[in-house]
């Protein structure tokens, strides 16, 4: 047991974690993932590289989170803190990761495992033990040779951006330590390795339970001249990601404790920074340069990645959260849209077309998939057509944000190449993301101005223009009441237009059905014309569906404070169901309309509808004069 454990183990973990902190403090860290099954001798093998080596166990990380926030801890040793919160970022969120992290350490470095388990759930699993990782060891059985399950894991440790992978090729002493069937599975590995990009293989016979090539070279495999696996662990030289890239520093809050000081305060992301240096603020493109980098102890002549530090610039420029400060004659680029692989996380699938909040760096922004090019089976790597993702799938996408964002493709910078989709409404990480590359083509589409606004255009029809939006079961009365309002504000004198679901979906939205994804893509397109209907001064009666609420948040995203008057048509399935005006419930219970909705596709009731009718209690007419009341005050 080293000094740590016994420390703790006499209830002084207080100081147990200073003296483990500050043994380690000097030594490198490794940050690796281990996959595979625990068929494959996975267990065995951390089991024993943690009990071998001077494992500092589970029941004792919580202890080391704690104090070593307390103390304040800097340098390499807060990477434990980081990444423990993390984590309980992502639990806040809502998101259950079966992702154990162990830390150990040798003489030559200490070690943090992510062991993600192999089955269910894996490639959210795999994705978040993976991005942080520089190293992944592949396990594979000998006996049994590479597996789907192999090409699966090496998929997303490819994705993920992983350049060092240790084929550990296990349970060699059940095969007689044979070579040919070790270079056997090697051949094929590096075929795969090469279809996948993956820059460096290091294949190791192993027995984790006999301890063949773990700790040392192993008698029992002389024709094997590499090292030991920990010996790899120990040595592998992962390289300075983005070293010809530049300083980044995404801007975490801005301390301004009075009128004489502004710091930019942040974690580095990349490279280094010192005074006298020429920066450049993105997304604004302000340039500067560096007067100050203070660090937790005062100021310092440089800073490197991974410190926490507060910058001065030589000018008063206008910095906030979510802002890079970046290497001024290497920028990152700012655009907003680009192509990325996406990993769907969501209990609901991901829809093109839904809004969901985007978070990269510290900067989170609003998305939506315009384009879905294609998913990918991560068990044969096939590229297959695609109209959603479901949990667990691999889609490459075209993303398009609100705003232009400074960023970096994946492989060159994982904190602005990488990204988290968080639901609007349950605010849940539903899905992570690797940046490509930035897609131009809207870039050059500008906003043509025009002179006659839309207040011009409103008074000279003196009205207030308005986009009433009529949500409700089929059959709940939309039509009838959006008729009738129509008529009524007709014969006082505005200029009114009614779009009814039934009657778009004869033209501008013929080619759509009644799946999730084209309902999704049928209210942004009514939507959309109706924002356009708006700006012409009008008042625009929308009678749609619309059963979802992130759709309907969405088209009331597009219209100013109180433009938008949602109505909630509150009639209850059983008596839509009996007026069955159509006779399509009749159809649909019987099975011959699917995805009918209150059947078998769901209607989410508004929860802040400016306006709900009750139709069973009240005509038609009433409910009509209550929609007059409420725009004609
Ligand atoms: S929405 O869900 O995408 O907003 P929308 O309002 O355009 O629906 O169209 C609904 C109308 O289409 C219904 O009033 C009904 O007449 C018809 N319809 C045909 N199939 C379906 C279905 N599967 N679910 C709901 N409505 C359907």
């Amino acid at each position: 047991m080293n000094a740590a454990n016994q420390l703790i183990d006499n209830g002084n973990a207080e100081a147990a974690v200073a003296a483990y902190l500050h043994r380690h403090e000097t030594k490198g860290l490794l940050r690796f993932i281990t996959c595979g099954s625990v068929d494959d001798g996975k267990s065995t093998l951390i089991g024993r590289l943690l009990y071998e080596s001077k494992g500092l166990f589970e029941d004792q990380l919580a202890a080391l989170d704690k104090d070593s926030r307390r103390h304040g801890t800097q340098g390499e040793n807060i990477d434990y803190a980081l990444l423990l919160d993390g984590l309980s970022a992502e639990r806040e969120q809502g998101i259950t990761i079966d992702v154990a992290y162990r830390f150990f350490s040798t003489d030559k470095r200490k070690f943090i495992v992510a062991d993600c388990p192999g089955h269910e759930q894996y490639t959210r699993n795999m994705a978040t033990g993976a991005s942080t990782a520089d190293v992944a060891v592949v396990l594979v059985d000998a006996r049994k040779g590479l597996l789907t399950q192999t090409r699966r894991h090496s998929y997303i440790v490819s994705l993920l951006g992983i350049r060092h992978v240790v084929l550990a090729v296990n349970k060699m002493d059940l095969v007689g330590y044979d070579e040919a069937i070790f270079d056997d599975i090697v051949a094929g590995y590096r075929e795969l390795a090469v279809q996948l990009g993956i820059a460096h293989v290091t294949a190791i016979p192993l027995s984790a339970l006999k301890g063949d090539n773990l700790l040392q070279r192993s008698p029992n495999t002389p024709w094997y001249d590499g090292t030991s696996l920990l010996g790899f662990l120990e040595t592998v030289d992962v390289g300075t990601r983005g070293s010809d890239i530049g300083f980044r520093l995404p801007v975490q809050w801005v301390n301004r404790p009075n009128q004489d000081f502004r710091g930019f305060a942040g974690t580095i992301a990349v490279d280094a920074v010192s005074p006298g240096d020429d920066v450049v603020v993105l997304p604004s493109g302000r340039r500067s340069k560096v007067a100050r980098v203070i660090g937790a102890n005062g100021d310092l002549d440089r800073a490197v990645a991974g410190q926490s530090i507060t910058l001065t610039l030589t000018d008063e420029l206008d910095v906030s959260r979510g802002d890079v400060l970046a290497d001024a004659h290497k920028p990152p680029q700012v655009s907003d849209q680009f192509a990325a692989h996406v990993l769907w996380m969501g209990e609901q699938p991901l829809l093109p077309g839904r809004p969901y909040w985007l978070k990269v760096g510290t900067r989170t922004v609003s998305t939506s998939v315009t384009e879905i090019k294609h998913k990918v089976d991560v068990n044969t790597q096939d590229q297959l057509a695609a109209k959603h993702l479901e949990l667990n799938e691999v889609g490459y996408c075209n993303l398009h944000l609100d705003q232009a964002i400074p960023f970096e493709a994946y492989a060159d910078n994982r904190e602005l190449g990488g990204f988290i989709l968080i639901d609007r409404q349950s605010n849940a990480t539903v899905a992570a993301g690797t940046i490509d590359f930035a897609l131009r083509r809207a870039g050059n589409i500008h906003w043509q101005h025009v002179d006659v606004d839309k207040a011009a255009r409103a008074r000279s029809k003196a009205q207030e223009p308005r986009c009433v939006w009529f949500t409700g079961l089929s059959g709940s009365g939309k039509s009838t009441i959006a008729n009738l309002v129509e008529k009524r504000l007709h014969a006082m004198g505005h200029h009114c237009y009614i779009l009814d679901g039934d009657n778009v979906r004869h033209g501008l939205n013929k080619d759509l059905g009644f799946t999730d994804e084209d309902r999704v893509e049928n209210i942004r397109r009514v939507a959309e014309v109706a924002r356009l209907m708006v700006d012409a001064g009008l008042i625009v009666l929308v009678s749609f569906i619309s059963p979802f609420r992130a759709e309907r948040r969405m088209a009331r995203a597009l219209f100013e404070p109180g433009e938008f008057v949602e109505v909630f048509v509150d009639t209850p399935l059983a008596v839509a169901e009996g007026r069955d005006v159509k006779g399509l419930y009749a159809k649909a219970r019987a099975g011959r309309i699917p995805n009918f909705t209150g059947i078998d596709s769901p209607y989410e009731a508004p929860e802040q509808a400016e306006l709900v009718l009750d139709t069973v209690h009240e005509a038609p007419e009433v409910a009509a004069e209550k929609v007059i009341a409420r725009l004609l005050p």
